[in-house]
């Protein structure tokens, strides 16, 4: 099989498509044939060594942390019928949190508690969707349930919406019940982020801290969620109602600002589940998660694709199409 390497820690440029031997499933893993892979900025932070967890990369490596595709095999003691995952089922999932193995591969060995089924009246045309869903999808619940503790009636600030965790923050905050939620982002996205159902502030052409200040009556806003982070948390802290939280994104985030003034800060470290991953997927094949993949890229353009990483400005999702490798 084929997958994308990251030799040493460096520029985009620095990573290669070569073949390699396929994977072995372990105990308990599952032999999946990946059809496309999600890419996030994490990827672009363990690249360049910038991450707090590159530390934990053996090189030469695999990146990518989420994929679709369909199960091919599975290791000893798994029974994959049991699992409702039969050879042949469409799966997407996620990387746990220590487990580094990466996914921009035509095939990965994934523990099957890291998998769940793509719905069975799932369109081929919509699998892209998937590769992109469990990360950010799984971020976004565990910053909306246990982070924010959003409950119902409360107002919400996402900063960063119209980005691949933003773009499920929105609808899934509103079906929690968020009263107003209100996102940032430039003014070409802002269409995007009313038809997801926020009330959008351009950034770029209105002074976002008036604007809120203006929707709220001065009051500020329940719970924000940082999604953007290095020139918005801290102002941030002069836009929150009493009694007010903020939860950023990040994983360096310094909340100590938030801290110092008596804020109730926190950092989400995402925490998915096959519960979390089954309802990520219950909330696509109903509509209430409508997943914008704005960039589909072949394994030679994954320089490119790490390039838009880094400039900050993904709207959705970007994914890796692993099935023209083949
Ligand atoms: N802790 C965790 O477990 C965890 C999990 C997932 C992600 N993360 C982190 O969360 C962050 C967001 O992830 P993501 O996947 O959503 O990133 P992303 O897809 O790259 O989106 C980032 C968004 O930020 C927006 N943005 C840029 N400058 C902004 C500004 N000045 N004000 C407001 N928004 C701005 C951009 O929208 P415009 O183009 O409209 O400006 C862009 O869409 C990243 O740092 C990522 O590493 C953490």
């Amino acid at each position: 099989m084929r997958q994308i390497t990251l030799p040493a820690f460096g520029p985009p440029d620095a990573l290669r498509l070569e073949d390699a031997p396929a994977p072995q499933p372990a105990p308990g893993e599952v032999l999946v044939r990946v059809a496309f892979a999600g890419l996030n900025p994490l990827d672009y932070k363990l690249r360049d060594g910038s991450s707090g967890r590159a530390s934990a990369l053996a090189l030469p490596a695999v990146l990518g942390r989420e994929m679709v595709g369909e199960v091919i095999g599975a290791g000893e003691g798994v029974d994959l019928d049991a699992l409702g995952m039969p050879v042949g089922t469409r799966v997407f999932g996620v990387r746990d949190l220590g487990d580094m193995r990466g996914t921009y591969a035509e095939q990965v060995a994934i523990p099957a508690a890291d998998l769940a089924p793509v719905p069975a009246g799932v369109p081929e045309a919509q699998l892209p969707v998937f590769a992109g869903l469990a990360l950010a999808g799984s971020t976004a619940l565990t910053a909306l349930e246990d982070d924010a503790e959003l409950t119902p009636g409360m107002t919400l600030l996402v900063h960063g919406g119209s980005g691949g965790v933003g773009q499920m923050l929105v609808p899934l905050a509103l079906r929690a019940g968020a009263s107003t939620v209100w996102a940032t982002g430039r003014s070409a996205n802002a269409q995007r982020l009313r038809d997801l159902g926020a009330r959008p502030i351009a950034y770029d052409t209105e002074d976002w801290e008036s604007a809120i200040d203006a929707a709220t009556d001065g009051r500020g806003v329940d719970r924000i969620i940082d999604a953007h982070y290095f020139d918005t948390f801290v102002p941030s802290l002069d836009h929150l109602a009493p009694g007010g939280r903020i939860v950023a994104l990040p994983s360096l985030a310094d909340v100590a600002p938030a801290r110092e003034r008596g804020i109730d800060a926190r950092v989400t470290k995402m925490a998915p589940s096959p519960q979390r991953l089954a309802a990520l997927a219950a909330a696509v094949a109903d509509g209430t998660l409508d997943v914008e993949v704005s960039t589909v890229l072949s394994p030679a353009q994954i320089a490119e694709g790490h390039r838009m990483l880094e400039d900050g400005h993904t709207r959705g999702k970007i994914v890796l199409d692993l099935r023209e490798t083949a």
